[in-house]
């Protein structure tokens, strides 16, 4: 599935994004909902539990009313199909071209979806030049790539497929032979610092198939998140692809390898879900996929990999929710009745996760129940993400149980000597080292008890230490 096929992306004139176009990415904590509502979409079922429910797009489908009309009316995610890719963005180097991918965003942030950017770097849909690059002249051009194109879509992006497919299918763990493997094994951790400098609000995901079970290959993928985490390498998410047939049945473990991956610190994600078949068959599947995510309570959403089987990269297999005429297949109704049914209901919240979760703390004086609540108290916490040379820090707000809701906060920090803040969001800073405070912006000054927001900044140094002050308004 990873060997290059024939494409069919085309290119359309698209307006440019506005610079006032809507933020999607950042700054929003999902809704909390502990009770399933029979809600009539994918996407507000999903988004009952604090999730999403996405799928591929390619911009030259947009114009297709009937394809447009299911995409607004069931999905609040979209990855594009093919124009993220290196190919299709960079054809000749130092050459970026992102008029079909710009599309996509552009109908997004016009109908209140959020996006997966797919993919930074990986071995297939390469650009020719790049085949005659090695060494250094391709580990530069794979950094160069990332951080043009991460820069790009900056603050525009929920969630990056950094490295795609960098594991073989061998049995034993091993990394995929590659162009891009051949500059040095450490080249997906340098594509993730990338990333992360470029758009340190993005969550970054690493995305893989045949990793849906517990197996050779997804235990490599384990161990390398698990190293990352250790060593403050940035990994926010891990991404698996579903494509499921009968050569590639659901995992019997689905679930439970999902439920490890979350057990690192990380989020999941099913990604690229398509499922060969029909019928009652095909429908009890996709309730299983959507009934082990939901069990998993950082199995943050569901993609699926296009919107009609008429769509589908693999059309013959009819493996999606809808068929050619758009018309809701029985899968549709199985899916959408696992959503609504529920399931854990942990709210994800957007913006990278840069460590292991530190539960806010939630206690603190109480006001009495009879008593009208006076203006709330807040508390801060902070999950670093530390590499050589710099850092990016998420700092959790979270105004406390039983308190009045508040309509302002200010966070302060102190930054060890040498550290220095190059660049922050969703807050307003104030000074770069030293002590270093953090107010609300227009969006997220407004919390109830009990509720939590999230900012974060980048600096070069070391990050903040201790627990930081949190003054409420
Ligand atoms: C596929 C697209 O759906 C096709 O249109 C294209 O011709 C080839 O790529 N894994 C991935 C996706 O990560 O990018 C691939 O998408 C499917 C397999």
């Amino acid at each position: 599935m990873s060997d290059p096929l024939v494409r069919s992306r085309r290119r359309l004139a698209g307006a440019a994004l506005s610079a006032t176009a809507a933020v999607v990415a950042l700054g929003t904590v999902l809704s909390v909902s502990t009770t399933a509502n029979a809600a009539s979409t994918l996407g507000a079922s999903a988004a009952a539990t604090g999730r999403y429910f996405g799928t591929a797009v390619a911009a030259y489908k947009l114009s297709d009313t009937v394809y447009s009309g299911i995409l607004d009316r069931e999905f609040n995610m979209i990855t594009p199909e093919n124009e993220m890719k290196w190919d299709a963005t960079e054809p000749s180097q130092g050459q970026f071209t992102f008029t079909s991918a710009d599309q996509i965003v552009a109908h997004a942030q016009a109908h209140g979806q959020r996006m997966r950017g797919h993919a930074l770097a990986w071995h297939s849909q390469q650009p020719g030049w790049v085949a005659s690059l090695s060494g250094t002249a391709l580990r530069n051009a794979m950094i160069n790539h990332i951080t043009n194109v991460a820069t790009h879509y900056k603050g525009k992006i929920y969630a990056w497929d950094v490295v795609n497919e960098a594991f073989s299918d061998n049995g034993d763990g091993s990394r995929r032979q590659s162009n891009l493997q051949a500059t040095g094994n450490d080249w997906i951790e340098v594509a993730f610092k990338t990333a992360r400098a470029a758009d340190p609000g993005a969550k970054l995901c690493y995305n893989d198939y045949n990793t849906d079970g517990v197996n050779a290959k997804s235990t490599a993928v384990y161990n390398m998140v698990k190293d990352f985490k250790a060593r403050g390498v940035p990994i926010d998410c891990v991404g698996f692809q579903s494509h499921i047939n009968s050569a590639s049945p659901v995992p019997s473990d689905y679930q439970a390898n999902l439920q490890r991956f979350a057990d690192l610190g990380v989020d999941v994600q099913i990604t690229e879900l398509d499922i060969a078949g029909s019928g009652t068959a095909q429908a009890n599947t996709y309730a299983r996929v959507v009934q082990a995510c939901l069990a998993v309570a950082r199995c943050t959403g569901i993609t699926v990999w296009g919107i009609r089987d008429s769509d589908s990269w693999r059309s013959g297999d009819t493996p999606l929710l809808f068929d050619n005429n758009g018309n809701p297949k029985a899968a549709y109704t199985s899916a959408l009745n696992a959503l609504n049914a529920g399931g854990t209901t942990t709210p994800p919240t957007t913006g990278p996760t840069t460590g292991p979760t530190t539960s806010p703390p939630t206690t603190g004086p109480t006001t009495p129940p009879t008593t009208p609540p006076a203006q709330g108290g807040c508390s801060a916490s902070v999950s670093l993400n530390q590499w050589n040379g710099g850092f990016v820090a998420t700092v959790t707000v979270t105004v406390t149980a039983g308190s009045g809701a508040v309509n302002g906060w200010t966070v302060g920090l102190t930054l060890p000597s040498g550290a220095a803040v190059t660049n922050s969001w969703n807050a307003t800073g104030s000074g770069t080292s030293g002590s270093v405070s953090y107010t609300n912006v227009a969006y997220n000054g407004s919390i109830a008890a009990g509720q939590n927001t999230q900012f974060g900044f980048q600096g070069t140094g070391t990050g903040p230490a201790g627990t930081p002050s949190c003054t409420a308004r």
